[in-house]
């Protein structure tokens, strides 16, 4: 059961840095310049494609931190798979295999299926930044999946299932840590 978490996890975990990555870097006042919109401003039928929120930025940072992230899985599997496995001594524990391209196509479908999310909230007449429950928390595990699909041909679905349970329960988690740490100043 946690050993199932743990390898769910260690899959995903390029996907969740590619993810994070975008409004963390938002920050840097030094990449400002290339902070200019995915979809150039453009408008279809009145709306905008994307909005402001989705930008050049995030999405070249977040590929590369999520695919770094999967480079050092990649270096550090073997002394993981032993420094999980002595957490949880009585589970049986069998890390997925992380490699460089793995990484590239989880963070790369990662922040496509984030982009697919904007459009849609955009169509059914959402600003940027408003909220859409469950499809802000879950674009990106969608995106992730379809990628790694087009590259290994299968999926996982118990694995599948795992990731999309426990990744809004993370989420809501760390909204709560964010808050306690006074990071944040509602839960939400
Ligand atoms: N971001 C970015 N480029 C991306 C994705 C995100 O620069 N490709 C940054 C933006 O500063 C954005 C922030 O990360 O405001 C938070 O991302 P997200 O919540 O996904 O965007 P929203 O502002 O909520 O926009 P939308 O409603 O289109 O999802
Ligand atoms: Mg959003």
């Amino acid at each position: 059961m946690y050993s199932g978490i743990l390898e769910a996890l260690w899959f995903i975990l390029p996907a969740y840095m590619a993810n994070s990555t975008p409004v963390n870097v938002s920050k840097l006042r030094f990449l400002e310049t290339y902070g200019k919109p995915l979809d150039g401003g453009m408008y279809w039928r009145g709306i905008r494609i994307l909005g402001d929120g989705k930008t050049w930025r995030g999405l070249v940072s977040g590929i590369f931190i999520g695919t770094f992230s999967g480079i050092l899985q990649s270096y550090f599997h073997a002394d993981s798979q032993v420094f999980l496995q002595s957490l949880r001594p009585d589970d049986l524990l069998l890390l997925p295999v992380m490699t460089p391209v793995l990484a590239f196509m989880l963070s790369f479908g990662a922040l496509a299926g984030d982009l697919v999310a904007s459009f849609i909230k955009r169509r059914i007449g959402l600003k940027s930044g408003d909220p859409a429950p469950l499809m802000d928390q879950l674009d990106f595990v969608f995106g992730a999946i379809f990628f790694s699909w087009l590259l290994i041909g299968s999926i996982d679905y118990n694995r599948f299932f795992i990731i999309v349970f426990i990744t809004p329960a993370i989420h809501v988690l760390g909204n709560f840590i964010a808050c306690a740490w006074k990071l944040k100043k509602k839960p939400w």
